[in-house]
């Protein structure tokens, strides 16, 4: 079987939380050696289906050096289209797709599956604080039709931010930010899950995936890295860490050739 027959066998596995056991018998042998590898990217996600609530992955492209973007927000593109279509397949699988204001601001991005079969994530624009006000109007996922869109804020915007796009399209958080700065992302994980999106996939940029790795709110984290060297541009992962490299944390990974990219598949969960 090819990845293109495999494919949407795998991805209804997925969204149907079916275990990877239930596909180990009939696939013996069936599946061509790129099926194959598909497969083992995805089996942690149909396992983690059957032992949580629910689930948070995260991706970023990024370069040899550790950037996603090039100092003046250029990232289109950095991977290549082996990853590219990975990453919409990501989509595909998931209920959710969240991207801060940044990546907001400067992509403009569609967040849609339009590379592979599968259906559009509900997107979310993870605006805490109403950053977004002055783009949220053209911003594409509020004007193209393609999937539904919600602006994620601080419950105290809530009125601001339905004046602006309707009640419908917000979804304001009671707890999102404390003492006007700290983000409590695993409050907005919540908020996601009471509205039975529980399958989350967190997109970029740098600062919002770094946030939510660092608040322990990730299960797997895909660093699709690139044979490209950028210098001086926008970090990918950036936060606070440990002072001594012996208390760095070292999650378990995978590595997955993808075209001319390899990518590094975590497992935060192994390592919290
Ligand atoms: N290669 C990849 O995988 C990938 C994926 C996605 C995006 N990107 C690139 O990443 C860059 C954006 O990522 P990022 O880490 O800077 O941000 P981000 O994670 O997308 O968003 C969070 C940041 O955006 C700031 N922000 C809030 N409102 C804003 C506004 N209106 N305009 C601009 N920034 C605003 C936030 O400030 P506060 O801290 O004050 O809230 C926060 O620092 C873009 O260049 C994008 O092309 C790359």
């Amino acid at each position: 079987m090819t990845v293109d027959d495999f494919w949407p066998i795998l991805r209804d596995g997925v969204r149907a939380r079916r275990p990877s056991a239930a596909f180990g018998l009939r696939l013996d042998g069936r599946l061509d050696s790129a099926a194959l590898q598909l497969f083992e990217l995805f089996k942690p996600l149909l396992d983690l289906g059957r032992t949580s609530d629910g689930w948070v992955i995260a991706q970023l492209g990024q370069s040899l050096d550790g950037c996603v973007a090039t100092r003046s927000g250029d990232s289109s593109f950095i991977n290549g289209s082996e990853s590219l279509l990975h990453l919409h397949r990501l989509r595909a699988v998931c209920d959710a797709v969240i991207v801060g204001a940044g990546t907001v601001a400067i992509d403009n991005p569609q967040l849609t599956t339009r590379r592979v079969a599968g259906p559009n994530p509900i997107r979310v624009l993870l605006d805490p604080n109403l950053g977004l006000s002055e783009h949220v109007m053209t911003a594409r996922p509020f004007n193209d039709g393609q999937a539904p869109t919600l602006w994620l804020c601080d419950a105290r915007w809530r009125d601001r931010a339905v004046a602006r796009v309707g009640a419908d399209r917000v979804l304001a958080v009671n707890d999102l930010v404390r003492d006007d700065t700290t983000l409590h992302l695993a409050n907005a994980v919540t908020a996601l899950r009471s509205r039975g999106l529980t399958r989350l996939f967190v997109e970029g940029g740098g600062v919002t995936v770094s946030r939510f790795l660092a608040q322990g709110c990730l299960d797997r984290l895909h660093l699709a890295v690139a044979p490209v060297i950028i210098g001086d541009g926008r970090r990918g992962l950036q936060f606070t860490g440990p002072a001594r490299l012996a208390d760095c944390p070292r999650p378990p990974c995978s590595v997955y050739p993808m075209g001319p990219d390899h990518l590094w598949d975590l497992d935060l969960r192994a390592s919290t």
